[in-house]
């Protein structure tokens, strides 16, 4: 059976820079506030009615393509993860077969929804695709347009300064070789705490799943009737979040899950030689890094510059990282994500 080897990487992010100042001229907030929060000092917002999440995807897989060496139509199954699709429905992996311009092969292409763990989960089906034989040249993508959706008053704050956009992209072909490539993924979830880091309109939920008192719905709101519901319309969409659920599930699960894929393959952390967290908070990264008691050097982090990019944010860091040599032929890799649904997941990749 083939293992799945990464050949090709890239990612692609907007030019516009918005800094936390920028933040402030709209919300009740500070640089202060969000750096010693969360790390965060800048993120990238796409060009409005200019770029979507498929266009940022598209530049991303552009780049992770060249780098592999092969031409679009080489891509024979297509895997995209995001929150943040073009539209609700039909979901972006066939938009950005279009924006690429594969048409004639009719190519598969599927969508993951499972948000900041979307690209781990990507990695984890890609992989299964190739050890089956089935795929050959796997184009995966994690690509998040979050600007567009989200509160800008002071009212969103505590969701939206975490969050910006970007995509980042890799190509995937088996590999005789078992010493390389995926060597384990560990996929999970619990949906105890889905609404805690949740946009849950539009949807079909008709309230089923929701306390009035803890999500705000008001005696007159109709929910259910349809997708979009009255409270929607007035108030406008944006995700809503329990911060401190999430940090505290976050620095459990990243641990957890990490060790897991290094059981799994009889390694140890002094094995790692760099760790691609999920970019979620710089301060959930720091909790995972002494937990393992890992030096600085083998934990890449870039949130500084990007924010919460969800899917992206691993393909974006990975890009990078392959960028600074840090990535070379042979060096273990472990990335490892935590996010909505709750789903975490992690994986370990010779290179
Ligand atoms: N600017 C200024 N003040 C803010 C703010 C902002 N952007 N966002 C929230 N606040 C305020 C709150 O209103 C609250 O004020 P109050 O005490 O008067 O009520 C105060 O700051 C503390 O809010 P709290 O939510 O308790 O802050 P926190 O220390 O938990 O930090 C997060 C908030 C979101 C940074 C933190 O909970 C976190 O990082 N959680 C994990 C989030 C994450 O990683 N999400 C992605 C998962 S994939």
């Amino acid at each position: 059976m083939p293992n799945a080897k990464i050949v090709g990487i890239g990612h692609y992010v907007p030019d516009t820079v918005y800094t936390n100042d920028d933040l402030a001229k709209h919300m009740d907030t500070s640089d202060e506030w969000i750096t010693e929060r969360t790390g965060i000092k800048e993120r990238r917002y796409a060009k409005k009615h200019e770029e979507t999440t498929t266009t940022l995807a598209a530049n991303a897989a552009r780049n992770a393509c060249k780098d592999a060496g092969i031409e679009v139509e080489d891509i024979d199954f297509i895997v995209f993860a995001t929150l943040s699709p073009d539209y609700y429905f039909p979901g972006s992996g066939v938009l950005l077969q279009r924006e690429l311009g594969i048409t004639k092969t009719e190519i598969g292409a599927l969508d993951i929804r499972n948000q900041c763990s979307g690209f781990v989960y990507g990695i984890s089906v890609a992989d299964q695709f190739i050890k089956s034989g089935m795929y050959k040249n796997i184009l995966l993508v994690g690509a998040e347009m979050h600007s567009m959706g989200l509160d800008y008053s002071t009212k969103g704050r505590g969701v939206t300064v975490i969050f910006g956009d970007g995509a980042g992209a890799v190509i995937l072909q088996p590999t005789d070789d078992p010493d390389q490539g995926i060597l384990t993924t560990h996929l999970h979830s619990d949906g105890t705490h889905a609404e805690h880091l949740a946009m849950i309109n539009p949807g079909s939920h008709g309230g089923y799943h929701l306390g009035k008192e803890q999500f705000g719905y008001e005696e007159n709101d109709k929910p259910g009737d349809v997708f979009i519901t009255q409270k929607m319309y007035e108030e406008g969409l944006y995700p809503n979040m329990t911060g401190q659920l999430v940090f505290k599930t976050a620095i459990k699960k990243f641990p957890e899950v990490i060790n897991e894929a290094l059981n799994a393959t009889n390694l140890n952390v002094e094995n790692i030689d760099l760790l691609i967290p999920h970019q979620a908070n710089l301060r959930i990264s720091q909790f995972v890094q002494k937990t393992l008691r890992l030096p600085d050097e083998k934990v890449f982090s870039n949130i500084q510059k990007y924010g919460n990019t969800t899917a992206a944010s691993i393909p974006i860091a990975m890009s990078e990282a392959y960028q600074a040599g840090k990535l070379e032929k042979g060096k273990l890799l472990c990335i490892a994500a935590f996010g909505s649904g709750f789903t975490w997941g992690s994986a370990l990749i010779r290179l």
